[in-house]
């Protein structure tokens, strides 16, 4: 008998992080689902993975529209392991900043991912898996990045809870928390302002190494939440050193993008 193959669906896997989710797995003899906005990106992509089967969803994950054509694809198709990568920051001041453009922030950032974790559960199966892409900031809020950081301490606390929830099924939730990673994050957050070439290099994590840290906790299959590189993992004593009040305080200094950027 023909074995059915183990399929993934990536969000934002048109650069940086989900499009290494994509390459690694599909190194590693996953078949592929890639989504994101830029069909030319993904296209490109498909054609240099290995393997047969790949396929594009272009969508936009803040709009129904979207969201829609993901839910006709998750309803017809049988899908292991779902990545919810997409997501963005927007570096103005909140008060400044037009207030569709910071929801829009949840839009895809938080009611994307309830949305498609939802219906990737309801047809999961024992041994099936889930990657919310959450960060750093989720426990370490940046006063610079408000939206962003509320929207991956929703993250963390929803990955925490369907790990707890999905357990008795057999089905994996992970919350995956990176931190600075070399991708075009900063480059969108600042609107292409900055690239964060001004950070300093022991910050920073490739996108190689994040991804290869995420997939070997995939096959441990411990932990709720996934802290990516040993310097991130030292930052996440901070929450628990300090009081509230004096950590947000230092953030605003370490975060400030006038100052770091
Ligand atoms: N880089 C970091 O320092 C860092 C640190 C911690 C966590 N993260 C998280 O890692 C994840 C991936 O980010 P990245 O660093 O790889 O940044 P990136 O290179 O800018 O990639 C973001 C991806 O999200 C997609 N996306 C954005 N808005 C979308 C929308 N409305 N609909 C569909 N797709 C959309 C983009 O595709 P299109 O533009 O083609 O739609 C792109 O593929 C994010 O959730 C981010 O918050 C990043």
């Amino acid at each position: 008998m023909t074995q059915s193959p183990v399929r993934a669906l990536v969000t934002g896997a048109s650069s940086g992080i989900g499009r290494e989710f994509a390459q690694q797995l599909a190194n590693q003899g996953y078949v592929v689902t890639v989504v994101a906005r830029r069909e030319d990106r993904l296209r490109e992509l498909l054609a240099t993975l290995p393997g047969a089967g790949h396929t594009l969803l272009a969508a936009d994950l803040s709009s129904s529209q979207g969201l829609e054509t993901l839910l006709e694809y998750i309803s017809s198709e049988r899908i292991h392991l779902l990545i919810n990568n997409a997501g963005y920051s927007v570096l103005e001041p909140f008060y400044q900043s037009e207030l569709g453009k910071q929801q829009n922030i949840l839009d895809v950032n938080c009611r994307a991912v309830v949305t498609l974790a939802h219906a990737f559960l309801g047809q999961a199966e024992r041994g099936d898996a889930l990657i919310n892409v959450a960060s750093i900031v989720s426990y370490l809020p940046t006063p610079a990045q408000p939206m962003y950081s509320a929207s991956k301490a929703f993250l963390a606390a929803f990955s925490e809870c369907l790990w707890s929830e999905q357990q008795s099924r057999g089905v994996y939730v992970m919350g995956l928390c990176p931190g600075v990673t070399r991708t075009e994050f900063i480059s969108t957050a600042t609107g292409g302002e900055s690239d964060g070439d001004t950070l300093p290099a022991a910050f920073i994590q490739t996108t190689d190494a994040v991804v290869k840290e995420a997939l070997a906790a995939l096959r441990k299959r411990r932990k709720a939440i996934v802290v990516t590189g040993r310097l991130n993992r030292l930052m996440m004593l901070m929450p628990r050193l300090l009081s509230r009040h004096r950590l947000i305080k230092i953030l605003a200094v370490m975060g400030d993008p006038e100052r770091a950027l």
